[in-house]
C-alpha cells in the first residue's frame, strides 16, 4: 500500500487502533509464526480481542527471515491501515555468531571490537527480520549474586559509558534508514536495575539521587547521546516508585531534562506489575500511572488495551498523550523504512550467507581471546604441544559456552574445549578427556573415569563453571562459589599432585575459594561464545597472549558484597596513620579488599612501569595536565598492556571515591619494546555531583594514579586552581 504522511495515519486511526499500537505481544499471538519464539516472562492469557492483535504495534522475540516475512505479511492483510509491525528481540551479544557475554566483552577494554561485535549482531539480526534489539544493557553492577551482571560491562560508570556508546554505534550505524544492515538499539533498564538489593532479581532499588546521577545514570545518557532510538524501563523501584510508573524518572528526567524523544517501552509485564509493587490498585490505575509516566509501549500485559480508551473517555488521560506515544512509534517505523518496505532486510537467501559467516566467527574468536582474563599463573601456562594433557570437568565436552541471551545461537556449532585442545597437541592420543562431575553433582564412576584420564598426564586442565541458567535473568545465587560437586572434583584432582590449570566458564565474578589456591593457573573464560573453545585453546597454548582485565571485582567472599573499587574511604579506613587495631572499618575474619580488583589481569609477559610524570603540579580549567609513563615489555613474548589512569579528589564538598577511572590506553609491545603512554587530564574530568546536584569541580588537592590495575599504580599529586 502507498505510504501516507504519518499524521494521516494518526488522523485515520480509531481510538482502539491507537491504543493497540502501544501493545507489544510475544510470538504465540501471531498468525503465520511457526514457533513460539523467545519467551522471557510470564505467558498469561491477556484477554485481548483478535482485533487488538491485528492492530498491535510490535512483536517481541521473533527472528528468522521467513518467519518474520510470514508474520508481517499476514499482519498487513489484517491491519486496516496497513501499518507494519515492528519486530523486536533480545540480540544481546550476537545473533547466530555469538560473542562473549557483555561482562566478558567489558574485560577486553577494546571499544572497537565491542562496536564491531554489535555491528555483526545487527547485520545478522537484520537479515533475519529483526528491526530493534533490546540492547545494550548498561546497568552498573556491584553485586555478583545478581544473575544479570553478565549482561553489563561492569562496575565503572566511565567505562560502561564508553561501551554504551560503542554498542549503540555498532547496532545503529550512522544511517539507520539507509543502512539495512543495522537495527535500532534500545538501552536498558532505565534505571539502576543493577542495584537490586541483596543481588536478588527484580528486588527493590534505593539509592540517593546523587548516587543515581553519579554512578548509575551516565551509561544510559551516553547511549542516548550516541543516538540510541529506544529506552526500556526497569522492573525495580527508584526512590520508592517503580520505574515503569515513575514520572520523575521518565517524564522529568528522561524526557524533559535529557530531551529523549524516542520510544519508551516497559519491560515484560512491568506495567501490570505496578499492582504487585503496590502503587496501583488494579490494571486501570497501572495503565494510568504508566501512561502518565511516559511509557509508550506496554510489553506483554494489557492494561492499556483494557483501560486506556476508558481513561481517555473519563478525562483522566488526555488523548494528546496517547497521540504522542503513537506518533513516536510510527516515527520509528518510518525511520526504519517499514512503510515503504515492511520486510526491510529480511531475506531467507541472503540470511544463509550472512549469518555465522567465517568472517563473523573470526571476530568472535578474537573477542574471546581479548575477553578472557588470566587470574593466576605460576608458570604452568602456556602449555606445550608435546605435553600430555588431561581435560577434566563438566565443561570439557560441553557446548554450553554461549551463555544466557544466546537463544538464536547453536550450542551444536560450538567446538568443545577438549576437541580444541586435541587440535593443539602433537598427537591426539596425548589428550585424555573425562567429565569428572556434572555441574552440580558427581558420581564415583565419573571420578574413576577422571582419575584414569589423569593417570599419565603431565598437566590437568580442569574445565569448570556454572551452566548458563545459573546466571542471566532470574539467575541469582546466594553462594557464588563453584558448585560443591566441582569443588570436590578440584580437591580430588589436587590430591593427585599434578599441575592444574583451571578454566572457568561462568557469568559472574565467583568466590574463588576452593579453586584458586588449589590451581597453578586460572583462566577466566566467562561464556566466551561460538568460538570460545578454539579461542581458549589458543590462549592455553600461548598462540595468543591473554590480555583481558577485570571490569568487576572478584570478592574475597560473599560477605564483602557489594565490593567495588570506586568506593568511599569512610572516616576510619584501614591503614590510616592513627588507626587503632580494632576501631576501624574492617572485618574481623576477611580482608576489606576484594580477592581480585577492578582492572586486574595477567599476561604471559611482564610489563615494567617507569616513573610516571606529570606536566605541572597545578591544573587550571584552561591548562590541562599531561600524565605520562614509560611501559616496557620485559618478557619474552609480545603482549597487550592496558594502562589505566585514576584520580582521587582529596577534599570534595561531598565524599569522593578513593579512585575513579578517567582514561585508559592499550598498547601492544614486542619483547623488549617500550613506549611512553600519555594522558591528557582536563578540568571537566574532575567534575562531580555536589550536594545540590550541581555538576562541577572543586579547586584543591587531587591525586592521579597511573598503572596496570586499580590496585597497582603510582600516585602523582596535583592541585586544581580556579
Ligand atoms: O529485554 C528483556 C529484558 O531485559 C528482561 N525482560 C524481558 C525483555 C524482553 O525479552
Amino acid at each position: 500500500r502507498e505510504k501516507l504522511p504519518l499524521h494521516q495515519y494518526l488522523e485515520r486511526m480509531t481510538l482502539e487502533e491507537k491504543v493497540a499500537q502501544l501493545i507489544q505481544l510475544a510470538v504465540p499471538f501471531f498468525e503465520g509464526a511457526s514457533d513460539a519464539g523467545l519467551i522471557t516472562g510470564p505467558m498469561a492469557s491477556l484477554g485481548i480481542t483478535e482485533q487488538t492483535v491485528h492492530n498491535a504495534g510490535s512483536v517481541l522475540g521473533m527472528a528468522g527471515a521467513q518467519e518474520t516475512i510470514n508474520v508481517q505479511r499476514t499482519h498487513l492483510e489484517k491491519n486496516r491501515l496497513g501499518i507494519p509491525l515492528l519486530m523486536m528481540a533480545d540480540i544481546v551479544h550476537g545473533f547466530k555468531t555469538i560473542f562473549p557475554v557483555p561482562l566478558a566483552i567489558g574485560c577486553s577494554w577494546n571499544l572497537e571490537l565491542a562496536e564491531r561485535s554489535a555491528e555483526i549482531a545487527a547485520k545478522e539480526a537484520s537479515v533475519s527480520g529483526v528491526h530493534v534489539t533490546y540492547a545494550p544493557m548498561v546497568d552498573l553492577v556491584r553485586d555478583p549474586r545478581w544473575g544479570r551482571v553478565m549482561e553489563s560491562t561492569g562496575e565503572d560508570p566511565y567505562l560502561n559509558s564508553e561501551y554504551a556508546r560503542a554498542f549503540v554505534r555498532g547496532f545503529q550505524g550512522r544511517d539507520l534508514t539507509g543502512d539495512l544492515d543495522r537495527v535500532a538499539a534500545c538501552v536498558k533498564h532505565f534505571a539502576a536495575y543493577g542495584a537490586a538489593e541483596a543481588g536478588r532479581d527484580y528486588n527493590t532499588v534505593d539509592v540517593s539521587e546523587r548516587q543515581l546521577r553519579e554512578f548509575y545514570l551516565p551509561a544510559y545518557k551516553a547511549a542516548l547521546d550516541e543516538g540510541c532510538e529506544m529506552v526500556m524501563t526497569s522492573f525495580n523501584t527508584v526512590d520508592g516508585i517503580p520505574a515503569t510508573g515513575n514520572s520523575n524518572l521518565m517524564r522529568k528526567l528522561l524526557r524533559e531534562e535529557w530531551g529523549f524523544n524516542g520510544v519508551l517501552i516497559s519491560d515484560w509485564g512491568a506495567v501490570k506489575e505496578l499492582i504487585a509493587h503496590g502503587i496501583a490498585a488494579d490494571e486501570e490505575e497501572a495503565a494510568l500511572k504508566a501512561m502518565k509516566a511516559g511509557v509508550d509501549i506496554e510489553m506483554m500485559t494489557a492494561c492499556y488495551a483494557h483501560h486506556l480508551a476508558e481513561l481517555i473517555g473519563k478525562g483522566e488521560v488526555q488523548e494528546a498523550l496517547l497521540d504522542e506515544a503513537v506518533m513516536r512509534i510510527l516515527e520509528l517505523k518510518d525511520k526504519l523504512g517499514l512503510f515503504e518496505n515492511p520486510y526491510r532486510a529480511a531475506d531467507p537467501e541472503r540470511e544463509k550467507e550472512v549469518v555465522f559467516s567465517d568472517e563473523h566467527r573470526a571476530v568472535a574468536r578474537e573477542l574471546a581471546h581479548k575477553s578472557s582474563v588470566l587470574l593466576k599463573n605460576d608458570g604452568v601456562l602456556p602449555l606445550k604441544s608435546s605435553q600430555r594433557v588431561a581435560v577434566i570437568g563438566p565443561f570439557a565436552k560441553s557446548g554450553d559456552l554461549l551463555g544466557p541471551w544466546s537463544w538464536t545461537g547453536s550450542k551444536d556449532a560450538v567446538v568443545r574445549l577438549a576437541d580444541a585442545i586435541r587440535g593443539k597437541a602433537d598427537a591426539p592420543a596425548n589428550v585424555t578427556v573425562a567429565d569428572g562431575s556434572d555441574i552440580e553433582s558427581m558420581t564415583e564412576e565419573q571420578w574413576a573415569e577422571a582419575e584414569a584420564a589423569a593417570k599419565d598426564a603431565d598437566v590437568i586442565v580442569l574445565a569448570l563453571g556454572e551452566h548458563s541458567d545459573m546466571s542471566g535473568e532470574a539467575g541469582c545465587r546466594a553462594d557464588i562459589r563453584l558448585p560443591l560437586a566441582q569443588l570436590e572434583l578440584i580437591r580430588r584432582v589436587h590430591a593427585l599432585g599434578k599441575p592444574i590449570v583451571a578454566v572457568l566458564f561462568n557469568g559472574r565474578p565467583l568466590d574463588l575459594h576452593g579453586a584458586i589456591d588449589e590451581s597453578n593457573a586460572v583462566l577466566e573464560a566467562w561464556f566466551p561464545g561460538s568460538e570460545g573453545g578454539l579461542a581458549i585453546a589458543d590462549l592455553l597454548f600461548g598462540d595468543v597472549n591473554p590480555s583481558g582485565r577485570l571490569t568487576m571485582s572478584f570478592p574475597y567472599s560473599v560477605g564483602q558484597i557489594p565490593v567495588y573499587y570506586n568506593a568511599f574511604n569512610t572516616g576510619r579506613p584501614q591503614g590510616a596513620p592513627d588507626a587503632q587495631v580494632r576501631y576501624v572499618s574492617q572485618y574481623l575474619d576477611i580482608p576489606n579488599e576484594p580477592l581480585l580488583p577492578f582492572g586486574f589481569g595477567l599476561s604471559y609477559t611482564s610489563f615494567e612501569y617507569g616513573d610516571a610524570s606529570i606536566s605541572s603540579d597545578t591544573m587550571t580549567p584552561e591548562q590541562p595536565l599531561t600524565i605520562a609513563v614509560r611501559v616496557t615489555n620485559a618478557g619474552s613474548v609480545a603482549g597487550i598492556e592496558t594502562v589505566q589512569l585514576y584520580v582521587r579528589d582529596i577534599s570534595g564538598e561531598v565524599v569522593r571515591p578513593v579512585k575513579e577511572l578517567k582514561a585508559f590506553r592499550q598498547v601492544t609491545l614486542q619483547p623488549g619494546e617500550s613506549q611512553v603512554v600519555s594522558f591528557e587530564l582536563r578540568e571537566e574530568q574532575l567534575r562531580y555531583y555536589h550536594s545540590d546536584l550541581s555538576h562541577s569541580s572543586d579547586a584543591g588537592a587531587f591525586h592521579a594514579f597511573v598503572g596496570s590495575s586499580s590496585r597497582d599504580n603510582a600516585c602523582l599529586p596535583f592541585r586544581l586552581a580556579k
